[in-house]
């Protein structure tokens, strides 16, 4: 009898493709894939604590599974990821939730097999997190969903200790795969038609600092120097460490885009400062500039954090004024979420929901209309789009640019992962729609 697995991630691109690496592993074991986790003989949480929403979102429906349980007494719930890795955590999960069968962490990933094999075999739940990161495990070959996209690792874990951030308390420090692993899983992929590669790492531009391994410009050289027509990004970029080499080498290679993503956090020094960014706003603006000299037409995305400890209305101003200046094509907006363990959650001058929810509304209001702004200027004009998707309920395809801006356009043939001329009629938010040419 053929054995159904449901995967539920939360969190970023990395997690993303750690579930297509989980993925990988319950195939191995004989698993298919299916949509309804009523269906699933296993469900696995993989899960996120980045901010409180994605922890209490994941708790929420690991809690909705107690009564599917109850009425499915062979199903193996087991839960991974960031959640799990924080300290006392797994014990939290297990006393909340006793019907959860597996619990593992992000150190584990690679032992999921053994801990369903093991849990086959016993009644007690296998509940394993371990403290350290250990070496990097190459075996993982994961099952990809999203073609013609594919994510591969340069780096795990994280140095940078950003006074909010919980990453690298939970990811570990930070590692780098070897370049000659990472370039042959590039070279695999490409030769299996995948036209959009994504490497992923906390902070890319500290790839392989302290070893006798390439850089990261030289990295991308190399991917972009392979045979056959595809696009290279990365993600994500920590300003302190985006070097003008690297500016030089996206202006070089044509297949890396010309779109960097480059978290800012906050248009104000004394936050950013307090943020442990380790740049000001100037330092953050000559990169920009350097950038720009050498990709006149890169477009820059961004994360932003309102209400971090002692925000005042003139930093927030500030922020306001950077997006502004930078103008951004869009950003990811979020709310300073208090994070136990790090130091930020020890710092007095926490400000209060009312202030944070009217700083946020009024900086997406200002980002979706330089998001807006730059979608008109889109119209008329003719784009090439990597087609990724097609939108059953609208009928449509959709593709994005260089730039990563979304089009929809009418096609009577499959074109997914092909590379289309795309003439822009009209330009509707953040997305464009328009003809194949
Ligand atoms: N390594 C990446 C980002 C990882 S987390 C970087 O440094 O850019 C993605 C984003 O989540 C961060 O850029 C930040 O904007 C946001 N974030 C992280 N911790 C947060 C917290 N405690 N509250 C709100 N947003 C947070
Ligand atoms: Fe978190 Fe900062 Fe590391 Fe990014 S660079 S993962 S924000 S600590
Ligand atoms: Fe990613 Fe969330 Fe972990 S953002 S690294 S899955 S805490």
């Amino acid at each position: 009898m053929t054995k159904f697995y449901h995967i539920t991630t939360y969190g970023c691109q990395m997690n993303v493709h750690e579930s297509e690496k989980i993925a990988g592993i319950l195939a191995e074991l004989g698993y298919e894939s299916c949509e309804n986790i009523e269906d699933a003989d296993i469900a696995v949480f993989n899960t996120c604590c980045i901010r409180e929403n994605a922890e209490n979102h994941a708790f929420g429906n690991i809690g909705m599974l107690k009564k599917l349980k109850k009425n499915k007494r062979d199903m193996i719930i087991a839960v991974g990821g960031c959640l799990t890795q924080q300290i006392g955590k797994a014990e939290t999960l297990h006393d909340m939730f006793p019907y959860v069968d597996i619990i593992f962490g992000t150190h584990n990933l690679g032992k999921l097999k053994d801990y369903i094999l093991k849990k086959r075999t016993q009644k007690k739940a296998v509940i394993e997190v371990l403290e350290s990161e250990g070496e990097i495990c190459e075996d993982n070959k994961p099952l990809r969903t999203s073609y013609p996209n594919a994510w591969i690792n340069i780096t795990y874990g994280c140095n940078n200790f950003c006074s909010y951030c919980i990453v690298p308390y939970v990811r570990g420090r930070e590692r780098s795969r070897r370049s000659e692993n990472i370039i042959k899983e590039a070279e695999e992929l490409i030769s299996l038609g995948y036209k959009e590669i994504t490497l992923l790492g906390q902070n890319v531009n500290s790839y392989a600092n302290g070893t006798d391994d390439i850089s990261f410009p030289e990295l991308l050289k190399r991917i972009a120097s392979i045979e056959g027509k595809f696009r290279l990004r990365f993600m994500t970029s920590h300003p302190k460490d985006f070097s003008e080499e690297l500016a030089k080498v996206i202006a070089e290679n044509p297949k890396i885009c010309h779109s960097v993503h480059l978290p800012v956090q906050s248009g104000s020094n004394s936050v950013l400062k307090a943020m442990n960014r380790k740049y000001t706003v100037e330092d953050y603006l000559k990169k920009v500039d350097i950038l720009k000299k050498y990709v006149p037409d890169c477009t820059l995305t961004t994360d932003l954090i309102v209400g971090f400890p002692n925000e005042s209305d003139q930093d927030f101003e500030d922020t306001k004024k950077l997006v502004e200046k930078v103008g951004f094509s869009s950003a990811f907006t979020y709310v300073y979420s208090k994070r136990n363990g790090t130091v930020a959650a020890k710092m007095e001058g926490q400000i209060p929901e009312e202030v944070s929810k009217k700083r946020i509304m009024s900086l997406i209001e200002l980002v979706n209309s330089l998001t807006r702004q730059q979608s008109k200027e889109y119209v008329g004009k003719t784009v090439e789009v990597l087609c990724e998707d097609y939108d059953k309920k609208r009928g449509l395809y959709l593709g994005r640019d260089e730039y990563g801006r979304m089009a929809y356009f009418k096609s009577e043939q499959d074109v997914l992962g092909e590379f289309l001329l795309v003439k822009v009629t009209d330009a509707n938010g953040i997305s464009l729609t328009g003809d194949i040419v």
